[in-house]
């Protein structure tokens, strides 16, 4: 039944491949030329161009009814046309978030033994990867991760969470509880603007027993950028993601139509993105949007993307009161589960997986 049991070849970190000082990158990372980076389609990078909009989430909860609509206005413009958006004064603890970010850091520059022995395989994905997909001679992403589940609690394994450094696992569990509570405020402020009951979307993600796990991004220096992606056009299939970026380095671009918007981190926010899952409940109100990771020749960076999810086993479609003679359900019931298997089949590719559920019409 399982056919994702391992890898269809021998698993090369990339970072390794950077450390080694090669100037030329070997074939498998080289993107055909009409995917990789093209400058003059790229905007927002800090030349004053587009950027996703920036939410002030305590405007949320102003005591003045005019701050609280508006700023309810501008999170669902962002939901509905950029499928992202960053939030700042969302309650996390900034050095929380830094913490993390840092022990994370040092976890990738431990020697190679230290995390090879967290090496993982398809059929979890748990642990220390270089690759998504199992697609032999498939094209590949330059970066290493490491994917780990937090919830459902019968899924968490912090034995699977690196032991080094000393505090990993601790900042894991304390950063993943706060990143939790966030995201369950989301889920409302979202409901609010969707015009349903303040709970829907948690009730229908299978109220507290949702799924959670996060990957760490660690994306090397690239001798050749201009050649490589860090990770490869995609969208999220779980219902939100949550994504601390990297401080000091951008490289997150999000698709506008026909360019890719690179996203200016701002300082303390997290990058929230509308997933596949709150694309298909919401009926297509809200969109799960493409997006990918350039490199760079002189600066790594680390990002952790939490993944907010349902719980695998219900069906989730399209809620009802979205649902009307104008705008029929545009997705048939699926579980969660049943959607994740085409997935780690075949590693990122753009939005076909999502598009590919549409009720035939
Ligand atoms: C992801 C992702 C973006 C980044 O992990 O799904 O899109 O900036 N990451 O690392
Ligand atoms: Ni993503």
């Amino acid at each position: 039944m399982n056919c994702l049991q391992s890898w269809p070849e021998p698993v090369v970190r990339v970072q390794s491949l950077s450390d080694s000082g090669i100037r030329l990158i070997p074939d498998r990372y080289i993107k055909r030329s009409s995917e990789v980076p093209s400058t003059s389609l790229c905007s927002g990078g800090g030349g004053g161009g587009d950027n996703i909009p920036v939410i002030d989430l305590g405007e949320l909860y102003s005591a003045d009814r005019a701050i609280r609509e508006k700023t309810l206005v501008r999170v669902s413009a962002a939901c509905r046309e950029w499928g992202f958006l960053q939030v700042v004064n969302h309650g996390v603890s900034h050095e929380l978030m830094a913490a993390a970010r840092e022990v994370w850091r040092e976890f990738f520059h431990l020697p190679p033994e230290a995390k090879q022995a967290y090496a993982n395989s398809p059929s979890t994905y748990e642990g220390y990867g270089s690759r998504l997909g199992v697609e032999k001679g498939a094209k590949l992403d330059w970066s290493d991760y490491f994917f780990l589940n937090y919830l459902p609690a019968s899924l968490r394994d912090e034995k699977k969470w690196p032991s080094l450094p000393p505090s990993c696992r601790q900042k894991i569990a304390d950063y993943s509880e706060e990143v939790v509570k966030l995201a369950g405020k989301l889920m409302k402020i979202f409901s609010i603007d969707l015009g349903l009951e303040e709970d829907c979307l948690q009730q229908a993600f299978g109220g507290e027993d949702i799924g959670c796990c996060l990957r760490v991004n660690f994306y090397p220096k690239c001798p050749q950028p201009d050649l490589a992606l860090g990770l490869s056009p995609h969208s999220d299939p779980g219902g939100m993601t949550l994504l601390l970026p990297d401080e000091n380095v951008s490289g997150l671009q999000v698709r506008r139509g026909d360019n890719w918007v690179t996203v200016k981190p701002v300082k303390n926010a997290f990058i929230v993105n509308i997933g596949d899952q709150l694309q298909v409940l919401t009926n297509a109100n809200y969109k799960s949007v493409e997006h990918r990771v350039i490199v760079n020749s002189d600066q790594e960076r680390v990002s952790l993307a939490f993944f907010y999810n349902p719980k695998g086993d219900i069906p989730i479609e399209p809620a009802k009161e979205l649902v009307t003679e104008d705008r029929p359900a545009l997705y048939p019931p699926m579980t969660f589960n049943e959607y994740r298997v085409f997935i780690r089949t075949r590693g990122p590719c753009g939005k076909s997986q999502v598009e590919a559920l549409k009720s035939p019409r």
